[in-house]
């Protein structure tokens, strides 16, 4: 196990984080955090115990400095950085669009960074990170990622230059299966079904779907055609989707995202 790890802003992301980490055992003592505002500083302390502290402080005694400030505020945390962190500490980012480059400029020569794409079923556990490593990130440095990010979720090991596609499908991916459900809750109302009902239905069926794929670890074509008999009810409904190319829809809607990634990624990248 790491030594002391610092989550640099504890908004969502980095309080779902040091949730996660202590119901996966680390030890008060073991963390820290720094915030902005006093009090929401002193609530993430009643409600942890984990201590919050300054940025100079959490780079003298943290062993990992996990950074989940908006992408926006990224600079002037990094100026607060920059004196402290050193090549023995692991810098590990979760903000979206943020290249290692971008960390390795501002730090000192040496500073280990891994560039992680998290996602928001951390907030339950559930969560897809895809991470890479900066130049000087190592395999020891991964596993301490790895190890660290599997207490709220899965992991993945990718080359930096494919998180932007990660971005496009598991970091916007919980949105796509949020628009699909809400969809079909509708559709529901449609057909005259109370709402609650109707949410109940598709929302147990989500669940459902998922945890087949997850557990079963069948192709979702197969998944799929088990539930289609001849001239049935689904393959009526998937002859509608066909005709309304919902396929082609997702298709361009990842790449969308995918190339949005990139242009939002380029602003932070001179190189
Ligand atoms: N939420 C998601 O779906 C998601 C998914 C994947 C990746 N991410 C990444 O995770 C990161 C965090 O996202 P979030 O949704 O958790 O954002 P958030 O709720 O706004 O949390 C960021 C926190 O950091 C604080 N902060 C900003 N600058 C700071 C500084 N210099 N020192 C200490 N604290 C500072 C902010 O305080 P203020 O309130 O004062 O601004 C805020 O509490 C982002 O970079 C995002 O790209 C998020």
């Amino acid at each position: 196990m790491t030594d002391s790890i610092a989550v640099l802003g504890a908004g969502k992301i980095g309080e779902a984080l040091l949730s996660g980490l202590l119901t996966g055992g680390r030890r008060v003592e073991e963390l820290m955090f720094t915030e902005r505002h006093p009090e929401r500083a002193a609530e993430l302390t009643a409600r942890y115990g984990v201590a919050a502290v300054d940025v100079a402080t959490a780079a003298k005694e943290a062993a990992v400095l996990i950074v989940a400030v908006k992408p926006q505020d990224i600079e002037p945390l990094l100026d607060e950085l920059a004196p402290h962190a050193t090549a023995d500490t692991l810098v590990v980012s979760l903000c979206a669009g943020l290249p290692t480059s971008l960390y390795e400029r501002s730090l000192d020569d040496g500073v280990p960074v891994v560039r992680v794409m998290p996602n928001t079923p951390m907030v339950v556990g559930e969560a897809m990170s895809a991470i890479s490593p900066g130049r000087h990130a190592t395999n020891d440095h991964l596993a301490v990622v790895e190890e660290l990010l599997s207490v709220v979720g899965m992991v993945v090991r990718v080359p930096e230059s494919q998180q932007d596609a990660v971005t496009a499908l598991s970091g916007s991916g919980p949105a796509y299966f949020f628009y699909l459900v809400e969809a079909m809750i509708d559709a529901g109302i449609l057909l005259g079904l109370p709402r609650a009902v109707s949410e109940k239905l598709i929302i147990q069926s989500a669940v459902g779907a998922a945890t087949m794929l997850a557990k079963t670890g069948e192709h979702p074509v197969i998944l799929r055609e088990a539930v289609t008999s001849p001239a049935g009810t689904t393959i009526m409904a998937i002859r509608e989707l066909e005709k309304h190319g919902v396929r082609a829809a997702l298709l361009d809607a990842i790449e969308a995202a995918r190339d949005r990634s990139q242009e939002l990624g380029k602003a932070h990248d001179p190189s």
